[in-house]
């Protein structure tokens, strides 16, 4: 009896690794998420995963690639998927990027450097934001990822001209120019907490980091973080404390305009990526400037509530441009099949942000590690079981809206 029973049930080992143990138990991003939900403080978690006013945008992101369908073909060959591609003539092992995040250290102590050295495993560019917590030259000295460099344009050309020259000086390999914010979305759930970057010290953040110590040890045990690239250019370093729309609306170039790209593109040899284009006019206006590649963004729905979300807009713009110039499609990606569906439909390559925010905050570097294998197997799988071995396979018949 007891024999029968024990051929039946076999005892799993039992994790010791805490950080192992949770990760085992996720099935999906959703799951990381809620780990990362539960690990960080409250301020924290939302300033991660919130967006602008009504989080329509950030919303509908998610929902548009939920709402796709797929068109799969069976009995054709997939005894091998290849999911490798090629990106500014360079090949890749996948279409997924990275995505620029500001204050990354706040997930957790490591910040950037464990997002690039996750990166590098999976072979995927990683680009660091200009309000990121590491700076270029210290990412560059642990990196094996491909980097690129984030900028935001400071009203202060002097500071952009020494940040392009020190990632150019770096090896990074390309420029993301992000023009979407002009001034700072509204973020709701940041006013609400009063939220400032660093936490400033009030009564409701001590009770938080006591409901969350082991994230506020690290946070005591570890070097301030700062604004690693922008230190002492500014007056404000990301030292002292400041709601963040305070801050970008003091430093970026609110009169920036394609009239002002000529400048920065002269600064640089890079490859330049546009990042926040919403419309088929402004794809086609990239692709006339000379634009190396666009990325349809709407920041991850942290900027302009109530846009399309960049999967929907994908089609016109590759009518428009494609071909013409490299398309980026990022925000609401959280699943390799949703890499699939916009690679059908014409992206050239996708990037995420918050996933790998999540990972960090669930589990440093091994949780953006569970974010990326689950992205790769995804996508694998879908092109599997869609019948398309390879990146060039998926087409546009496969997706429907
Ligand atoms: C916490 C956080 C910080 C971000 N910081 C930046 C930034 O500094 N520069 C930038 O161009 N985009 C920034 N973004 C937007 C991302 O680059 C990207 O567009 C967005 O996260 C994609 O959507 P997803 O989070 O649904 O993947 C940030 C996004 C998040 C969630």
């Amino acid at each position: 009896m007891l024999e029968s029973l024990r051929s039946l049930v076999q005892l799993k080992s039992f994790e010791w690794d805490r950080i192992e143990r949770r990760l085992l138990r996720c099935g999906n991003i959703d799951d990381v998420r809620r780990i990362a939900k539960r690990n960080l403080p409250g301020g924290v978690f939302d300033y991660i995963d919130g967006g602008a006013e009504d989080e329509v945008s950030l919303g509908r992101n998610t929902s548009a690639f939920v709402d796709m369908k797929l068109h799969p073909n069976v009995l054709r060959d997939v005894a091998i998927v290849d999911t490798s591609t090629t990106l500014f003539g360079v090949e890749r092992q996948t279409p997924i990027l990275l995505a620029p995040t500001g204050f990354t250290r706040i997930a957790n102590p490591e910040g950037e450097l464990a997002v690039a050295r996750a990166a590098a495993k999976y072979g995927m560019p990683y680009g660091l934001s200009t309000l990121g917590t590491r700076g270029i030259e210290e990412l560059a000295a642990v990196a094996a990822a491909p980097l690129w460099f984030q900028v935001y344009v400071w009203k202060d050309r002097g500071v952009v001209k020494e940040m392009l020259s020190r990632a150019e000086q770096s090896g990074y390999e390309a420029i993301i120019i992000t023009v979407d914010t002009a001034v700072l979305g509204r973020r709701e759930r940041d006013v609400r907490r009063g939220f400032t970057l660093p936490p400033k010290i009030g009564l409701d953040t001590l009770i938080d980091g006591a409901l969350h110590p082991r994230w506020s040890i690290d946070l005591l045990r570890n070097e301030p973080i700062t604004f690693a690239n922008v230190a002492g250019m500014t007056d404000i370093d990301g030292t002292t404390a400041i709601a963040l729309s305070d801050y970008v609306n003091a430093q970026f170039d609110q009169a920036l305009s394609w009239e002002s790209l000529e400048w920065i593109r002269s600064a640089t040899n890079l490859k330049v990526v546009l990042k926040g284009i919403q419309r088929v006019d402004d794809a086609q206006r990239a692709m006339s400037e000379g634009i190396d590649a666009i990325a349809l963004s709407n920041h991850g729905g942290r900027q302009t509530d109530g846009t399309l979300a960049p999967v929907q807009l994908l089609p016109d713009v590759v009518d428009a441009v494609g071909g013409g110039i490299a398309i980026i499609c990022d925000g609401g990606v959280r699943r390799g099949s949703d890499v699939v569906k916009a690679c059908a439909l014409g992206a050239d390559a996708v990037m995420v942000g918050r996933p790998y925010l999540y990972g960090l905050g669930a589990g440093g570097e091994r949780g953006v590690e569970w974010v990326l294998d689950h992205l790769v197997s995804g996508m694998k799988r879908t092109m599997a079981l869609c019948g398309r071995s390879t990146v060039r396979d998926l087409t546009r018949d496969l997706v429907t809206f």
